[in-house]
């Protein structure tokens, strides 16, 4: 039976619903403006609540994740010691950026691929817990697109695959176990904007995050830099602590949970002494001829 409108009762008053202007305007509006505004909205709320992500799925930050979270500087180092909670809160920062604007890239970096893809799961968790405010329109375990154009591609430390993007935010997860040549190919990219952000344990006194920290005229570059040890993670215990301690020996407990920069374990030479006895004067002659 063909469907027809059913026919008001007698008794029934007729009130046609009214609109607001307001309402009348926003039905008028072309649908990409309306999707614009929405993204906008989107930005907006995020910018004002940077730790929304985090929240979204339980985690409420602690005070450093919160203030590194709250500072906008695009050179940013976060020293920190194992399971701070460095990547959990730089991913915030990644969705946040992403979905804050059009056609942003952010280019994760860490030493493998598999790291990679663990920061990318961060990503789209958050994404997931905040209801997806901006839609993903294509993704796989190591790219997120957003229906905004912006897209997250998280990479393994090869500076070769590097040239050619067109970054707005950088990120070297793990940052002390990552090349020299890698951080060297990707600074370049930053000379029309777009900001950096290294993230790392120490991992000995060598490359150029060990560097970074050891050059104040470098660091201070950073606008937004943190020393996070495990007495700022509420839940990392003392007593845990004092179990690692026995454990592990002085040198590489120092490395791992006070943010240390250690002489590697196995060196016969302390970093400081083979530094030391470098001269670059061409007066000092050596004791010993170096020919044969
Ligand atoms: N603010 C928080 N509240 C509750 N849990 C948190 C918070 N931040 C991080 N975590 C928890 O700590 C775990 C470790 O976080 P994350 O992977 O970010 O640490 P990390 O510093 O990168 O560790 P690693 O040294 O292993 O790379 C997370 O999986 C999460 O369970
Ligand atoms: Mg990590």
């Amino acid at each position: 039976m063909p469907y027809l409108p059913r026919s008001p009762r007698r008794s029934e008053p007729h009130s046609p619903r009214r609109y607001t202007a307001a309402e009348i305007r926003l039905a008028a509006e072309p649908p990409s403006r309306r999707r614009d505004r929405d993204l906008a909205r989107v930005a907006e709320w995020l910018s004002a609540d940077p730790a929304a992500p985090m929240r979204a799925v339980g985690w409420e930050p602690d005070p450093w994740q919160a203030a590194f979270l709250a500072n906008g500087h695009p050179r940013r180092a976060l020293l920190c010691c194992r399971r701070a909670g460095k990547s959990a809160a730089s991913a915030a920062r990644t969705l946040t950026h992403c979905l804050g604007g059009g056609d942003r890239l952010a280019l994760v970096f860490s030493p493998t691929e598999r790291q990679s893809r663990e920061y990318c799961r961060y990503v789209r968790r958050y994404a997931r817990a905040l209801g997806h405010p901006v839609g993903i329109a294509r993704q796989n375990l190591n790219e997120v697109e957003w229906a905004n154009g912006s897209r997250l591609l998280s990479l393994p430390d090869n500076h070769e695959g590097v040239v050619g993007f067109t970054p707005t935010r950088i990120v070297i997860d793990e940052a002390s176990r990552v090349s020299d040549v890698l951080y060297l190919s990707l600074r370049p990219m930053l000379a029309t904007g777009g900001e950096i952000e290294l993230l790392s344990t120490p991992f000995g006194k060598r490359g150029f995050f060990f560097e970074i920290f050891n050059t104040p005229a470098r660091l201070a570059a950073f606008g937004c830099r943190h020393r996070v040890t495990w007495r700022d993670v509420r839940r990392i215990t003392p007593e845990f602590i004092a179990e690692e301690r026995l454990e592990l020996g002085e040198r590489w407990f120092r490395q791992e949970w006070e943010t240390s920069f250690e002489d590697a374990v196995d060196a016969v030479f302390a970093a400081d002494a083979v530094r030391r006895a470098a001269c670059d004067d061409p007066e000092t002659a050596p004791l010993f001829g170096t020919r044969a």
